[in-house]
């Protein structure tokens, strides 16, 4: 829902996959599948109107057919059609002690969980990020990120451990939500965003944080991940090498 290709950040992967996947014996490569998690709401019309917002400041200006669909299907004005809801695909992520529920998106950089510092009225239905089992405050950092739907979420900072597919980020910036805008708040499959873009977009001031794939990626066969998303069927990302290279979409970013 939340997921945007950034276009400095991926570079269509043809070259990559008429290549050989280079798999360097000893360091780590890794699959992660997407599971199907509950039908949500998708509106073509909404999401090229974040498209606009998000190009905005490089002058992109949505046509006013565009504004106006996206308006009416945002306030149910128009009937929902079966084709407007789609299943939510997220990822399985270790946070601390717990397993969430992760959207991963190319377009940002923060790694943010609901968590026990979110108020309960804006936390119910989700699993919850306990920053007290494992976490490290880092004392003075707060993040507070807005995304192109007018979505947005705020907290804290603490360091831990996160682990994804078969790779352990031992000190990971992982943001706790002390406040969660609505759209994130009824989307209770959701438990938060991994960020994949590059960590100089991250929120957290006064020091923007590493992502998780900055933070793990010298262990990686090779420094590159690639994102295998399919229309109505559970896409996958491999981490370390690109082996994606059937006919559906597919990027790979070489940070
Ligand atoms: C986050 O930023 C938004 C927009 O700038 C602001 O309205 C909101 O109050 C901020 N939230 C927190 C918790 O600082």
């Amino acid at each position: 829902m939340h997921s945007f290709i950034t276009a400095a950040a991926l570079v269509a992967s043809a070259s990559v996959c008429l290549a050989a996947p280079t798999r360097l014996v000893g360091r780590s490569t890794f699959k992660i599948e997407q599971v199907a998690v509950g039908k949500v709401f998708k509106s073509g019309p909404v999401a090229m109107m974040k498209t606009y917002n998000k190009y905005a400041k490089v002058g992109a200006v949505a046509p006013s057919a565009v504004v106006a669909a996206a308006a009416a299907a945002q306030s149910g004005e128009v009937s929902a059609t079966p084709e407007q809801y789609d299943e939510s695909y997220l990822c399985p992520v270790t946070v601390g002690s717990q397993t969430l529920n992760l959207d991963f998106d190319t377009g940002s950089a923060d790694l943010w969980v609901f968590s026990t510092l979110t108020p309960s009225s804006e936390s119910s239905g989700h699993t919850l990020y306990n920053p007290q089992t494992s976490g490290q405050i880092e004392s003075g950092s707060t993040w507070n990120i807005s995304y192109g739907d007018g979505s947005g979420a705020a907290g804290d900072v603490y360091a831990d451990t996160v682990v994804l597919g078969g790779v352990t980020a031992t000190s990971q910036a992982v943001e706790a939500a002390t406040s969660v805008s609505a759209q994130f708040q009824q989307d209770t499959n959701n438990d938060g965003l991994l960020g994949l873009a590059f960590s100089s977009i991250n929120t957290v001031s006064p020091t923007p944080q590493n992502t998780f794939f900055d933070t793990v990626k010298s262990s990686l066969a090779k420094a590159l991940f690639t994102a295998d998303l399919k229309a109505g069927a559970a896409g996958s990302y491999d981490f370390g090498y690109a082996s994606s290279c059937d006919d559906s979409l597919s990027y790979v970013t070489t940070h």
